[in-house]
């Protein structure tokens, strides 16, 4: 066999056995065996130091074409089973787009949170604009301007935390709020006249049981303009009453003490249970002779139930924010949102502390 002939033979075969090739590994091999530099081709190609030199460069030009040839082959080769083996792992892995997803848990605001839009949205209507001021407070501003001087046995009603930090001269200890109302004398002393706003905020004390927990949420709404009156106040309590808890509802203050307003009061809504009566007729029980007699409301036992604190601001209160009592007088007014959310929604809760355990199953039904 003349070296032409040797070398057409060795392309056939290459070009059999590449095309019998099943995997990536069967073509590398081949490649080798060809190819490679102790391959076929280099070991015929050896043989052209013997052929008469007339041929040599025609079999040198034949010999270039095969190498090409069969490398364009082994690529081809490898296309095809790379392919192959991808089309494998697609088939494997294929997925089915139509099928109906998993939904992930979806959450909710805490109720909280729904009550404190609630009734900034209420508020804002009616013109107060909601602020917001530190929680971590100065003594000045969460007793001092609000007419309750150090040592003065009203502060015992806030049972206040009070931080380990230095204390400023000009504002006394750091502590953290006891109630909202810190946020009104800011507004006071910072704002120009006149001011309509509501503090919304956490507020902490020093008390947890079933009724308390350390840390919850207060409003504080203050109005300070020339001529406010309590008719104001009454006004501005009565709207939020019907707004928050229906329209049937009223409300009534009844005198009070609070060192920060003069006069004070407490203000009571009108029970949603029994009609503010105080009296609930049991349902007919079916009998000969009609339904029961009247019994005592259970959820307020003579009519009414209690919302919170408010007032008119106090000459001091006035003064140390260094507004003139005598020109200008205003309403104050404010009280925790847990109990007034609970009070809305009707809720019995035998533990507080339950709004912020964060059980599923408790807040997913708000
Ligand atoms: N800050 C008072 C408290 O925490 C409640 C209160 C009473 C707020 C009278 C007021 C007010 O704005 O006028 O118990």
């Amino acid at each position: 066999m003349t070296l032409s002939d040797k070398l057409q033979t060795l392309a056939l075969t290459a070009d059999r056995d590449l095309a019998k090739a099943k995997t990536p590994d069967d073509v590398a091999e081949l490649e080798t065996r060809f190819l490679g530099r102790k391959g076929e081709l280099t070991g015929l190609l050896r043989g052209l130091a013997d052929v008469p030199s007339v041929v040599r460069p025609k079999l040198g030009e034949l010999a270039n074409d095969i190498k090409i040839t069969i490398a364009q082959k082994v690529a081809a080769a490898r296309e095809r089973l790379s392919g192959g083996a991808l089309t494998q792992k697609f088939e494997a892995e294929r997925e089915d787009v139509t099928e109906p997803g998993i939904r992930p848990q979806e959450g909710h605001l805490h109720l909280m949170n729904q009550a404190i839009r609630e009734i900034t949205d209420i508020f804002a209507k009616a013109g107060f604009v909601r602020t917001r001021y530190p929680e971590v407070e100065w003594d000045w501003y969460a007793f001092e301007a609000l007419n309750m001087p150090k040592d003065h046995p009203a502060r015992d009603d806030w049972e206040t935390f009070f931080m380990d930090a230095p204390v400023s001269s000009e504002y006394g200890k750091m502590l953290l709020t006891p109630h909202a109302t810190s946020g009104t004398a800011r507004e006071l002393a910072g704002q120009k006249l006149p001011i309509r706003s509501i503090n919304i905020s956490k507020t902490y004390r020093r008390q947890i049981d079933v009724t308390h927990v350390p840390m919850f949420h207060q409003f504080d709404g203050v109005f300070v303009d020339k001529g406010v009156s309590v008719a104001h106040l009454r006004g501005v309590l009565d709207y939020f009453a019907k707004e928050f808890f229906g329209p049937d509802r009223k409300t009534r203050l009844r005198p009070h003490h609070f060192r920060f307003t003069e006069p004070s009061f407490e203000i009571d809504v009108s029970c949603g249970v029994c009609g503010g009566t105080g009296l609930i007729t049991p349902p007919y029980e079916g009998g000969e002779g009609g339904g029961s007699s009247p019994q005592k409301c259970r959820t307020c036992k003579q009519g009414w139930l209690e919302l919170g604190g408010a007032g008119m601001l106090h000459p001091n209160v006035l003064k140390a924010a260094g507004i003139d009592p005598s020109v200008y007088s205003g309403l104050a007014f404010g009280w925790g949102v847990e109990r007034t959310y609970m009070m809305k929604e009707g809720m019995k809760l035998d533990d507080i502390r339950l709004l912020y355990k964060n059980d599923l199953r408790f807040l997913q039904q708000f």
